[in-house]
Order: C-alpha cells, then sequence, then structure tokens
C-alpha cells in the first residue's frame, strides 16, 4: 500500500495503473475508519483492479459553528487498518493541498440545488454545496471507473448520484448496504463521540425504523401514523433530541403522499449531547 499526499504524485500513480488497463476503485472518506468504511474497500476490491482511499476531514462540508476541530482523527490507525484491508493507495493530502489559498475556502463550488437545500441540508445550510465541491474535486484528481459511498448518508448519496449525472461525470456511483453494529445502530465515525450513555441510549434509531418496518409490514400506509410511532419511540429515550423524522420517496427525497404507494425512506436526525446521529431505512411493501 501507497501513501500519497499530493494530487501531482497520486495522478502520475494512477496515470501508470491506467496504462497497465487497470480499472480504478475509488472510496472517499473523513478517516477514523470503521467496519463500514472497509466494507466500501471491500466493495470496490470486487469490482475494481486497483482501490483507492482518501482520508481528507474537508472544511468546506462543515459549518463555523460545526465540530470541525472536534472530528474524530487517527491516520496511523486508519493506514494500519486500510493495510490489512488489502488497499493499493491511500491519498491524505493537507488542507493546503486541497485548497491551495490556504482558508479552506474555494472560490468555485458545486451546489447541487434543491436536493442539497431541503431536509439535513435545511439544518445544514452549506454541508452538501462542500460535499459535492470536494467529491467534485477528488473525482477529478482520482478520475476512478467506479466510487463507493455508504448508504446511511442517504441524502449525500442522493446528492452525489444527481451531481454526476448532471455534470456528466464519467464516473459510477455505487451505493453500499449501511454496516451495523451489533445492536443495529449504524456504524459511524461520531458514534465514538458519545459517552458510555449515550451509546446504550442510540440503539432507539435502529429500533424506531424496525417499529416503522413492523407497522408497515402489517399493512400500515399512512404517513402521518407512521412518523408519529417513530417519534413516539424515539422519546422515550429522555437522552436523544430529535431534529428530524422524515418520510420521504426512496428514489426522488421529494414528499409522499399521505398514503404509501410506493418505497419510501425514513430518514432520523437525533442528538445525543453535542453528537449528531442520522440513519436510514427504506419501507419495503412485503404485501
Ligand atoms: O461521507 C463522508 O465521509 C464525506 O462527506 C465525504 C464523502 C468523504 C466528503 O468529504
Amino acid at each position: 500500500m501507497q501513501l500519497i499526499r499530493t494530487i501531482s504524485d497520486l495522478r502520475t500513480a494512477l496515470k501508470a495503473e491506467r496504462s497497465r488497463g487497470k480499472s480504478i476503485g475509488f472510496v472517499p472518506t473523513m478517516g477514523y475508519l470503521h467496519i463500514g468504511h472497509l466494507t466500501l474497500v471491500k466493495n470496490s476490491q470486487q469490482h475494481c483492479d486497483v482501490s483507492v482511499v482518501s482520508i481528507f476531514v474537508n472544511p468546506t462540508q462543515f459549518a463555523p459553528n460545526e465540530d470541525l476541530a472536534q472530528y474524530p482523527r487517527d491516520l496511523p490507525r486508519d493506514l494500519k487498518l486500510l493495510e490489512e484491508q488489502g488497499c493499493d493507495y491511500v491519498f491524505a493530502p493537507d488542507v493546503n493541498e486541497m485548497y491551495p489559498d490556504g482558508s479552506g475556502k474555494t472560490s468555485t463550488y458545486v451546489d447541487a440545488g434543491e436536493l442539497s437545500s431541503i431536509l439535513m441540508g435545511a439544518l445544514r445550510p452549506h454541508h452538501f454545496r462542500g460535499v459535492a465541491t470536494v467529491v467534485s474535486k477528488l473525482f477529478n484528481i482520482v478520475q476512478p471507473d467506479k466510487a463507493f459511498f455508504g448508504e446511511k448518508d442517504y441524502q449525500q448519496l442522493a446528492v452525489i448520484k444527481r451531481m454526476v449525472a448532471d455534470l456528466n461525470q464519467p464516473v459510477d456511483v455505487v451505493g453500499v448496504t449501511t454496516v451495523r453494529e451489533p445492536d443495529g445502530l449504524a456504524c459511524s465515525s461520531r458514534n465514538s463521540l458519545l459517552s458510555a450513555q449515550d451509546r446504550a441510549a442510540a440503539v432507539v434509531l435502529p429500533q424506531a425504523m424496525q417499529l416503522a418496518q413492523t407497522l408497515v409490514d402489517q399493512g400500515e400506509r399512512s404517513v402521518a401514523a407512521l412518523r408519529h410511532a417513530v417519534v413516539d419511540k424515539l422519546q422515550q429515550e429522555p437522552r436523544g433530541e430529535i431534529e428530524a423524522v422524515d418520510i420521504r420517496d426512496a428514489e426522488t427525497l421529494a414528499e409522499t403522499a399521505e398514503q404509501l404507494t410506493a418505497p419510501a425512506v425514513l430518514l432520523l436526525t437525533v442528538r445525543f449531547g453535542k453528537t449528531r446521529l442520522i440513519d436510514q431505512h427504506v419501507l419495503r411493501f412485503l404485501n
């Protein structure tokens, strides 16, 4: 495995791989890797000849009042995990390499429009613009054949798919099923920021999603009733502060009709202390 710090070194290495006819798989991350990231790398290894992981905590997707400085980092541990996983290249640039004027900002941004401003975008107004911008820059640097993203960040995946379609970027974006802890909590770098009590309490997220699926299995189709049941379940855990409970069209993230007629996605945002957890579950109809 090679650790590469600069854009030009990475371009040189990947140009050589491409000239040997190798396909390139790419997993963008902000580091502090967990089993969910390693599953993305495994997917890349299954579908592509060479796998590249980027580790970059991207300042443009954090608002000034958000947790950029607090975001967990441990590059030596990440490198060990990736080496063990058999990853080929790790691209870990510093901020000035990605945003050369030293401010952690750029003049040109990619704005994915409506999809960026709804749901989590309403809570974090510049977040998806920062994500779309850095992912676009990384796509230009790596020029992957395929890029792998977790479905946990459902709206992020939708924003990136839209960006790639709208800008005709030549990359196949692959969504990968969320990896969960044994108690059902979605794996996330942010879980490490939870106190022991909050970590235990956070199991209410998968429980609320499971409840919604059970109700759908029993024939419930009313969005209001499903939402009410989920909110009620989440409120049984006083350590969690509900920020959002949304049921949206699973494809477009548009509002659904009051009675569901097609698969919908349940999107949860719940804060435990200062840590915001998100999760998603696609409500499927069995009958
Ligand atoms: O999901 C993440 O870790 C980040 O939003 C991403 C896609 C690496 C962009 O910084």
